[in-house]
C-alpha cells in the first residue's frame, strides 16, 4: 500500500454507530402506519451492510431498540419484535456471502422466543466471519451497560484479597473489562438520522471520543449518498484526543514516513 493510500485509510472510521431514527415521521409523511415505517427502515439494513463494506469500515453498530423503547405502545413493540424475527433470517445467507459477523449488544433475554431464536441463528451462522462486524443493539442502553459493568466489578471486589488496593487501582480500562463485550471498538463516527440532535443513551462509553454527525434524512429514506456525506465530513475532521492540533499534525507526518521506512 502506498503512503498516500495509508494516509487516506486513516480517515476511514473503523467503527460507525448509527441511531436509525425517523421511521415514524417518515411513515406519517407518507400517510402510512408507524409499523410500515419500521418495515421500510428494516430494509435499509441490507443496504447499509453493503455501503459500509464498500467503504472499508470494520464495524457497524445499529441502534434497533433502546431500553427506553419498551415505553412505546404494546402493539408497536410487538410489531418491532415480529419484524426482527422475520427480517433477520432473510439476511443470514447474504451476511455469509459478504463475510460479515453478526453480533448483538443489549439484553435480549426478555425478547419473544422467535426473535431470540433468529438472533441466535444469525450469530452462530456468522461467528467465523472476519471482514466486518454488524452489531445490532437491542434492548440496549449505555447507562445500563455501565451499571452492569459496575455490578460485576463489585462482585469481584467482594472476593478480592486486598480490597483497598483493588479499589484504588480501578481505572477506565479495568471497569471496561467488566463490561463483557468482546471486540467492540471505540466508536469513531456516531451518526443520527431523522434530524434530532441527541444521543438517546447510545454507546455512552464507546462514543467518548466519537465524531458526531446529524443527518436530517429519516432512516427509511437513508441513501448511500447520505452515508458518503457523513464519511466525507468525518475524513475532514482533526481528531485530537486531548492533544494540540500541532502535535497531531506532526504525528500524522511522522507515522506514514516510519511505515514506509
Ligand atoms: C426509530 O424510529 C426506530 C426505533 C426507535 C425503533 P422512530 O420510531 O423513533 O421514528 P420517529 O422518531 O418517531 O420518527
Ligand atoms: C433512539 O430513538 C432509539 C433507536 C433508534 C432504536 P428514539 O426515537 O427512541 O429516541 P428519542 O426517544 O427520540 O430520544
Ligand atoms: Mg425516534
Amino acid at each position: 500500500m502506498s503512503s498516500s493510500e495509508d494516509q487516506l485509510n486513516q480517515h476511514v472510521p473503523q467503527h460507525v454507530a448509527i441511531i436509525m431514527d425517523g421511521n415514524g415521521r417518515w411513515a406519517k409523511a407518507q400517510g402510512l402506519s408507524r409499523l410500515e415505517g419500521h418495515k421500510q427502515g428494516a430494509k435499509r439494513l441490507r443496504d447499509v451492510i453493503q455501503w459500509a463494506l464498500d467503504a472499508g469500515i470494520k464495524q457497524v453498530s445499529l441502534y434497533g431498540f433502546s431500553t427506553e423503547n419498551w415505553k412505546r405502545p404494546k402493539l408497536e413493540v410487538a410489531g418491532l419484535m415480529t419484524l426482527l424475527a422475520t427480517i433477520l433470517p432473510l439476511e443470514i445467507s447474504r451476511m455469509q456471502d459478504k463475510d460479515v459477523r453478526f453480533l448483538t449488544l443489549g439484553d435480549t433475554s426478555k425478547f419473544p422466543w422467535l426473535a431470540r431464536k433468529a438472533l441466535e441463528k444469525a450469530k452462530n451462522a456468522t461467528a467465523k466471519n472476519t471482514t466486518m462486524d454488524l452489531i445490532l443493539c437491542l434492548n440496549y442502553g449505555g447507562q445500563q451497560e455501565i451499571v452492569d459493568g459496575v455490578r460485576r466489578f463489585c462482585l469481584s471486589w467482594d472476593e478480592a484479597e486486598d480490597k483497598a488496593k483493588t479499589l484504588a487501582e480501578l481505572s477506565p480500562e479495568i471497569l471496561y473489562s467488566f463490561m463483557q463485550r468482546d471486540g467492540v471498538l471505540p466508536v469513531d463516527l456516531l451518526i443520527r438520522t431523522g434530524g434530532e440532535k441527541r444521543i438517546s443513551n447510545f454507546h455512552l462509553w464507546d462514543a467518548a471520543y466519537a465524531e458526531l454527525y446529524f443527518s436530517d434524512t429519516n432512516w427509511p429514506a437513508y441513501s448511500r449518498d447520505d452515508l458518503t456525506q457523513a464519511l466525507d465530513d468525518y475524513a475532514s475532521r482533526e481528531r485530537r484526543f486531548g492533544k494540540t492540533s500541532e502535535q497531531v499534525q506532526i504525528e500524522e507526518k511522522v507515522i506514514p514516513e516510519e511505515k514506509s521506512a
